[in-house]
């Protein structure tokens, strides 16, 4: 291919820049013209991109966000908006594109593979729930930013003997409150992917621990329980916050943590996934290959079939939570 592009689409994840910056570099070096979409598919269907070149990506390796601002495009999901991005390709003799996004931004680069624009996915999100990935580019970041915080949090619980409640981000997946959990020593950790009794998974946990002496705690909540926590009288992670001060008598409060956990400069370890997995992303398109997945397994950047990783399911390790739960007593 002698003409590629980059986008950054959905939710944004720190180390999406090095991720841009491997693609933008190694496409150059590989004598390819680079192109960079703004706004993800939103960009592509209005044709608002610009040609990149060696220092277009100086001195962005360590800032958060993206430089090619991200974007969620309703209008990609339809047969027009997917015509016209097809077309603004054409235009643009564009042969390939580089998408550094979430599982969603995945579906819309198979659907314009599928038109005869050949993509490659590159994960980049703070949830890390691609399943053909262990890994995706920002939950380092994001899991550290998490622990920061609470341990800030954990400071002032423990001057008033109070308990806090943390509502962490993950809509349908739990790895940043099971790890983030972990990391902070909660005493309980309330997962989307779980089923709970808040009475014996959190008041009876901590009734246990008060027993030895322990007078605060730290209860770590996924931003996707709320509807778990509904089903038995909780409204959200302030109402568990009320409902355990009732039960237990622990003055409590609760910290919804928020998109402080989507920014920020990424980590060593997002900074060189980001940059691998841009890297093999243009091999990929360089040897004429699109309708991939970048991915990393046990510390390997490897690659699947967009269907394959697509029709992939991700499981929350529970031996990670049982772990958990034995220690944090
Ligand atoms: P993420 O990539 O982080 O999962 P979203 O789910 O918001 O984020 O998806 C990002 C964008 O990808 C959407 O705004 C839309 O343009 C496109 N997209 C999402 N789901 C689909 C789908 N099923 N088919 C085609 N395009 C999709
Ligand atoms: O997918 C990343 C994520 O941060 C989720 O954890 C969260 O539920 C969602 O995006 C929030 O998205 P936004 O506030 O951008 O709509």
């Amino acid at each position: 291919m002698n003409k590629i592009a980059v986008l950054t689409s959905g939710g944004d994840a720190p180390g999406m820049n090095a991720a841009v910056r491997a693609v933008v570099r190694y496409g150059c070096e590989s004598n390819m013209r680079v192109f960079g979409i703004r706004r993800g598919y939103s960009g592509l269907i209005n044709n608002d991109m610009y040609e990149m070149n060696l220092r277009s990506v100086s001195d962005i390796i360590h800032r958060g966000g993206t430089v090619l601002y991200s974007a969620r495009c309703p209008e990609f999901r339809t047969d027009e908006g997917l015509d016209k991005a097809v077309e603004v390709c054409k235009a643009n003799e564009i042969e390939g594109i580089v998408v550094i996004g979430g599982d969603g931004s995945f579906r819309g680069a198979r659907d314009l593979s599928l038109r005869g624009v050949p993509c490659v996915g590159v994960p980049g999100t703070i949830d890390n729930d691609i399943a053909c990935c262990d890994y995706t580019i920002g939950y380092d970041t994001a899991l550290n930013t998490i622990m920061d915080m609470v341990d800030r949090i954990r400071d002032t619980t423990e001057s008033h003997d109070r308990c806090s409640v943390v509502e962490v981000m993950g809509r349908h997946a739990g790895y940043l409150a099971l790890n983030g959990g972990i990391a902070v020593g909660a005493t309980a950790i309330l997962l989307p992917e779980n089923d709970f009794d808040v009475k014996s998974d959190v008041i009876d946990r901590m009734a246990r621990t008060q027993l030895t002496g322990k007078m605060h705690f730290i209860i770590m909540v996924a931003e996707g329980v709320t509807d778990k926590l509904k089903e038995q009288g909780i409204e959200g992670s302030m109402g568990l916050a009320k409902y355990i001060q009732e039960k237990t008598g622990v003055e409590s409060r609760a910290t919804i943590l928020g998109h402080v956990q989507r920014g920020g400069s990424p980590t060593a370890k997002d900074r060189i996934v980001a940059s691998k997995m841009g890297y093999r992303a243009v091999d990929l398109l360089k040897a004429g290959i699109g309708n991939r997945v970048v991915a990393m397994q046990n510390d390997r950047i490897l690659d699947y079939d967009i269907y394959e990783a697509l029709s992939m399911k991700k499981h929350i390790d529970l031996d990670v939570y049982r772990i958990a739960m034995h220690i944090s007593i």
